[in-house]
């Protein structure tokens, strides 16, 4: 038994997250945490919300809210969307909690003492009307591009280029409107990533076995142009974490805060934190320091690709710079974008499908089995509704919904419902069980290499066997000349379908749940060998017949989704 550390990069607090969110993080981390489990590993698997930064004061601003109470707000709308997707967290923490506060400041002061962090003065926009500095795009103002009179700070929409707010003409606050703006000297600081780029880079290196994806992501920020850059950790924000140097005040930075991305990452280890705290326990640390027993933890970190460069490098720099002995992660799984219908999900234009929205319309399982199974690995995917329909209809209605439904049913009408007694399994039923021993194998392989795709290939390609054997054992048939041997058939059947509950829930936990119960039993055991497993259920044992595991999508259905979330393109 091993013990395995399971983040998902955290969602930013600001709105619902779309499924293409969903399928490039939490809900592959949840498949990996739930097979973990499912194997007898001991699993700690933590997500959390990304709170700080400016969108998240944008978007309390447009709400109308205090920062802080829109963050509660969405943080609980966000915890019970990832409850309706079954997302087995462990904790979904906040990287606005007491412990990141406190660990994240612990992090800033040991990088100084280390003398990582150089103190910068910059000439930065201030504005006297609002009583605070401004960040690039909080200054508006007339691209001396283009002439465009929305221009941001950081770039003109219109025409798109680059900016420094002093470029742009009449720059008034995007706060307050006010043009009282004057620039001021301000000090930040900056981590110095640059001297930490040969143990970077070698711990890089010593990552043979991680995906494609991720390495070439982290070898391009590492060695491209200028390569590695000092990266400014803190920001002129109400809203963020002090900047503090552990529990120390830090002369000269009062009014600022961290940056976002230098405090979301240290939230895996809060979280972890507050976890523990949760429980009135302390057995945090034996899952991020070394020195504490976390040396014999796996730790597999789940996110986007555009999270890549911040996880390995950023963070890393952090960890390393500290000098202390927390845990590195040890795999990097990383994904491409999912697209919808032919362009992309947008959180700005509303364009997609969110998770909201998803649930309205379908339970979860429909949902997590179409996104792990089109999970963007090896490149892009696309949603499309005709390809949702279809996939949904054939893999989860037709085979393995059809394989529960025939199986209890027929036995129901011609034994009763408990697993009939009599008759001997022969050479169809052995040949069967090799197939099904060589299939449980491949998908083992794809699952522990957090191949999502090709798992799903598998355990598809499990649920084929069972409805092909039944097919060819006909047991509708055999029953009228020989009961004894269509009863020994329908034995085995039933016992798959206790296995396939087992093996599936990784992917579809509700539908497996439903047969497990439908089998009237509790155990989950694993099915090492397939000739014990298949036994497990007794003759004599009772069952129901299950309702309908999953429904068939109509024509009808899939084009009214398609015209409602058409009407949100833009
Ligand atoms: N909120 C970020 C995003 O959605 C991810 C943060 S991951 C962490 O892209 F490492 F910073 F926590
Ligand atoms: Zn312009």
């Amino acid at each position: 038994m091993a013990r395995i550390l399971i983040t998902s990069a955290i969602p930013y607090i600001n709105g619902i997250k779309h499924l293409g969110n969903l399928v490039g993080s939490q809900l592959p981390a949840d498949l990996h945490a739930r097979y973990m489990r499912a194997r007898g590993h001991e699993v700690l698997f933590l997500c959390a919300t990304d709170e700080h930064g400016t969108p998240a004061e944008l978007a309390a601003a447009k709400a109308g809210k205090p920062v802080a109470d829109y963050c509660a707000e969405m943080w609980a709308v966000q915890k019970d969307l990832s409850d309706g997707f079954r997302l087995s967290f462990d904790q979904f923490g906040r990287s606005s909690s007491p412990q990141n506060h406190a660990l994240t400041q612990h992090f800033a002061g040991r990088l100084a003492e280390a003398g990582l962090i150089d103190e910068v003065s910059e000439r930065q926009v201030y504005s006297n009307a609002d009583g605070r500095f401004l960040p690039d795009r909080y200054i508006e103002g007339t691209c001396p591009n283009c002439g465009y009179d929305k221009a941001r700070g950081d770039q003109c929409e219109n025409c798109t280029k680059q900016l420094d707010p002093t470029d742009l003409i009449e720059p008034r606050s995007a706060v307050s409107g006010s043009t009282d703006l004057e620039v001021r000297e301000t000090k930040h600081l900056y981590l110095k990533q640059r001297s930490l780029r040969g143990e970077l880079s070698d711990w890089i290196d010593s990552k043979t076995d991680w995906p494609v994806l991720t390495t070439s992501i982290a070898k391009k920020w590492l060695n491209d142009g200028d390569g590695l850059q000092d990266r400014g950790i803190t920001r002129d924000l109400d809203w963020g974490i002090p900047v503090r140097k552990g529990s120390e005040p830090w002369p000269g930075m009062e009014d600022k805060v961290f940056y976002v991305w230098f405090d979301a990452p240290i939230e895996y280890i809060a979280c972890a934190k507050e976890w523990s705290d949760a429980r009135g326990a302390d057995d945090w640390e034996r899952w991020w320091r070394t020195d504490k027993g976390a040396d014999d933890v796996r730790y597999v970190q789940f996110m986007g690709k555009d999270n890549v460069p911040f996880h390995t490098l950023s963070f890393p720099a952090t960890i390393i710079g500290s000098g202390e002995p927390w845990k590195l992660v040890d795999y990097i799984k990383s994904f491409n974008y999912l697209n919808y219908d032919g362009g992309q999900f947008s959180t700005s234009q509303g364009r997609g499908i969110f998770m909201d929205q998803a649930l309205e319309i379908l339970p979860a399982d429909y949902w997590r089995w179409w996104l792990l199974s089109h999970a963007p690995e090896n490149s892009d995917s696309e949603f499309t509704w005709e390809n949702f329909q279809a996939s949904v209809n054939k893999d989860l209605a037709d085979v393995l919904g059809n394989f529960v439904s025939r199986v209890t049913k027929f036995c129901r009408s011609k034994f009763g419902e408990e697993v009939p007694a009599g008759g001997a399994w022969g050479a169809e039923e052995a040949a069967l069980i090799k197939k099904l021993q060589a299939g449980l194998a491949a998908y083992e392989a794809q699952m522990e290499a957090i191949e999502v795709r090709k798992a799903a290939n598998e355990l598809r390609a499990l649920w084929v066997l069972g409805n092909e054997y039944l097919q060819t054992a006909a047991p509708w048939s055999v029953f009228k000349e020989d009961p004894e041997r269509a009863a020994a058939q329908i034995r085995l059947a039933l016992n798959l379908i206790r296995v396939y509950a087992v093996l599936s829930a990784p992917f579809i936990p509700d539908a497996a749940a439903k047969m497990l119960s439908a089998m009237n039993t509790l155990d989950t055991e694993w099915p090492d060998d397939m000739t014990a497993a298949l036994s497990s259920l007794p003759e004599g044992h009772g069952f129901t017949v299950p309702d309908v595991l999953f429904a068939k999508i109509s024509d009808e259905d899939r084009e009214g989704w398609q015209a409602k979330f058409a009407g949100q393109n833009s």
